[in-house]
């Protein structure tokens, strides 16, 4: 059996072609399992994942949650809000005390950059990076480059441009690793301040201006503006973010193509993105969480192979 190149999920950028090509194939056969009426295989019936979030999820959380249940994992879940982390407790000892409970798997959010890294070195599970601050969050990139595939057919070749707050966003940077390493072609979009200095290394071009930047492409993912990562005014008013950066009808159907818009979540309707856009049916959004359940099944499933018991 064909097993991933890793032994974490920890980012895109340690990730080659054929583990992509992997979980895709594997996504596939997931996605199958959840639209029959029984929705459960018993693959992972001796596998235990615990849940770490030390920070606010909606989607991923559920996601890899319900992912779990439909592979048949035991699963404890921890809120960060809610533990003795509020006592003064270290990562390292609450993650050490979760595992002598005997846990073989860990999915875990942090705010900070590295988190998951870091956690891997020093305790004996699998880990996968559930969102690290504004580094990585590879789950929600893979979700978006299938959820392309499945639209466009193929992500090779395919132009992607990501809008928006790139400098504090973690969906980005994993986004331009899974892109480019599947031979798309990415450009960033939005205001100078929150595009990061490095991005031309990255080999990514930068297009601030809106329209240009949608009639060049076949995708527009469309991020969020990120206030709670901010500590300075990187714009003058949200009015006038929306005026340049926001995505209505009106500027799609000026481009006379039909492109497909995607947005990882939580959405801001009326601030990025207008709600007749969000829900029109140039939209994949809610196929894209559809799709994360498939993929995190996948990412999960071949991580289990690994573990010898
Ligand atoms: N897309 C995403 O990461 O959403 P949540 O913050 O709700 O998990």
């Amino acid at each position: 059996m064909k097993q991933l190149s890793t032994a974490h999920l920890l980012g895109i950028k340690h990730l080659k072609k054929e583990d992509i090509n992997l979980i895709f194939e594997t996504a596939d056969h997931f996605k199958e399992v959840i639209n029959r009426p029984i929705k459960k295989v018993p693959s992972l019936r001796d596998i235990t994942i615990a849940n770490l979030f030390f920070e606010n999820s909606t989607r991923t959380k559920l996601s890899f949650e319900l992912a779990e249940k439909r592979l048949s994992a035991d699963i404890i879940n921890f809120s960060a809000s809610q533990s003795s982390v509020k006592k003064g407790e270290t990562l390292i000892d609450t993650v050490n005390n979760i595992l002598s409970m005997k846990v073989d798997i860990v999915v875990m959010r942090h705010p900070n950059v590295g988190a998951s890294m870091f956690l891997s070195k020093h305790v004996d599970a699998k880990i996968i990076n559930a969102g690290d601050g504004a580094h990585e969050h590879p789950t929600q990139a893979l979700l978006d480059s299938y959820s392309i595939k499945e639209k466009l057919g193929t992500v090779k070749g395919k132009k992607i441009v990501i809008i928006g707050d790139i400098l504090h966003s973690r969906v980005a940077l994993s986004n331009i690793f899974a892109l480019q390493l599947q031979g798309a072609k990415v450009k960033v979009c939005g205001p100078t301040t929150l595009i990061p200095k490095y991005i031309s290394s990255l080999g990514v071009e930068v297009e601030t201006n809106l329209k240009k930047a949608l009639a060049w492409c076949d995708v527009a993912n469309v991020l969020r503006v990120q206030h709670e990562r901010m500590d300075l005014n990187y714009f003058p008013s949200i009015r006038e973010y929306t005026q340049l950066f926001g995505i209505n009808k009106e500027v799609l159907d000026s481009l006379g193509k039909k492109i497909v818009i995607m947005h990882p979540g939580p959405i801001n309707r009326g601030v990025e993105i207008t709600s007749d856009v969000a829900d029109s049916n140039q939209s994949i959004i809610l196929n894209q969480v559809e799709n994360g359940v498939a993929i995190r099944m996948a990412v999960i499933y071949l991580l289990a192979q690994q573990i010898k018991k």
